[in-house]
């Protein structure tokens, strides 16, 4: 087996690494602390390619493979993780959906903007009885002959008010259950939608999160994604991607808090030596480091399949399941590590413990990852 990445890949991490500490490192306290969405880093990652990491050239995208842009956000969130989520959310739900399944004309029109940054892209799956039980959508779709009609509301939705674009599920055919879900590109600014405050939340506290209402929102016929029907089976499939990016970003975030443990137990002295040297602490840095290189290895795994074009469900739920328990895991000891300190703002291992805690919820939780990987077990064995 071969673990050494190539130029291009270790480019772009070294490009995610130094934007992380010359641009997201300053302000990263105040950001969590005010809830603050940032507008200029995301113009910058923007220029700098970020927001089409893997779409294709011919969309405006930098064609990259899903380990590069894993790299990138694993780079990203050691330092914040609340921008790598804006990222991971356009390059693999949303860009990756328009480019698998929109019209042409529809990839034409919004793949250059959204791979620009000039336009961020949202998932809009979740409803307030249909989160885990992604199938249970209540928001309607009608087909009105020409268009087609919204109502219903979207719950904890990422980036709903930075957005311009939107990935739409709804229930086109309720007596199809599954079935009869659509999948739909929708513009953010169409009449009737509207959204909810901003959810003042446990973590990632600088990316939005609303409730997303339609009324009567008016869809155009060709902006519908793969066939009648295909929704459900669309969201799956980009989740499946999605799941690999969140891996990627819980081991940046432990990563990230490791980092800061190691550096603190090295300074840090008690019983006159730095307490790296007690083995009390050394033990704890030796297991996180195990840990992480664990889930580093199955992301970068389920990453390596999707490139090489074998099935990565699994692999990718793994990922995101151990990555995210993990995360939790190493963030909990590198606060334990700074003792006192470590339950302070100033010292950023708390903020990184509290955005760890999401990467076992969002993009199904890990209850969810083991409904996938056990289903895949029974019927591939
Ligand atoms: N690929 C393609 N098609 C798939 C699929 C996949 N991975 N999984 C399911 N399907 C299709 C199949 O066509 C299937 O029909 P068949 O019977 O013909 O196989 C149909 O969908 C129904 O599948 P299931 O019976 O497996 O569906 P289910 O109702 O049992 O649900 C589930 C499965 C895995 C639990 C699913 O509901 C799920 O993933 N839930 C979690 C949802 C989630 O992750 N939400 C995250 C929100 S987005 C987000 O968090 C973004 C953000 O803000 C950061």
């Amino acid at each position: 087996m071969n673990f050494q990445l190539t130029d291009n890949q270790l480019k772009i991490q070294q490009l995610a690494r130094d934007f992380a500490q010359k641009e997201l490192l300053p302000g990263v306290i105040e950001r969590d602390e005010k809830g603050e969405f940032d507008k200029e880093h995301f113009k910058k990652l923007g220029k700098l390619g970020f927001f089409g990491l893997t779409a294709s050239g011919k969309y405006g995208g930098k064609g990259l493979d899903t380990l590069s842009f894993t790299l990138a956000i694993e780079e990203l969130s050691k330092i914040d993780p609340a921008v790598s989520v804006v990222l991971s959310v356009c390059n693999s739900l949303v860009n990756w959906s328009i480019e698998n399944f929109a019209r042409e004309e529809v990839k034409q029109k919004y793949l250059p903007l959204l791979c620009s940054g000039e336009y961020i892209g949202s998932f809009l799956l979740s409803e307030p009885e249909a989160s885990s039980d992604a199938a249970a959508q209540q928001t309607l779709a009608e087909d009105k002959g020409d268009h087609y009609l919204l109502n219903g509301t979207k719950k904890w939705i990422t980036n709903a008010a930075n957005a311009s674009v939107y990935i739409v599920i709804a229930q086109g055919n309720p007596e199809h259950g599954a079935k009869g879900i659509d999948a739909f590109v929708v513009e953010k600014d169409s009449p009737g939608i509207s959204l909810g405050p901003n959810e003042d939340k446990m973590g990632m506290r600088s990316s939005d999160t609303h409730d997303v209402y339609f009324k009567n929102v008016k869809v155009p016929k060709e902006n519908l994604l793969g066939k009648t029907g295909g929704g459900f089976s669309i969201a799956m499939q980009a989740l499946e991607s999605g799941r690999i990016g969140i891996a990627a970003q819980a081991t940046g975030i432990a990563s990230g808090a490791y980092e800061l443990a190691l550096k603190y137990s090295r300074e840090r002295k008690t019983f006159g030596m730095a307490i790296c040297n007690h083995q009390a602490i050394a033990f704890k840095l030796a297991d996180m480091a195990v840990k992480i290189e664990n889930g580093r290895n199955l992301y970068q795994k389920a990453a390596w399949l999707k490139d090489a074009g074998k099935p990565f469900g699994r692999a990718g739920s793994m990922a995101k399941l151990y990555c995210a328990d993990m995360a939790m895991e190493v963030t909990t000891e590198a606060v334990q590590i700074h003792g006192g300190n470590g339950y302070i703002k100033e010292y950023r291992v708390e903020r990184l413990m509290r955005d760890a805690k999401v990467t076992q919820i969002y993009e199904g939780t890990s209850e969810i990852q083991k409904i996938v990987i056990s289903r895949d077990i029974i019927k591939n064995g």
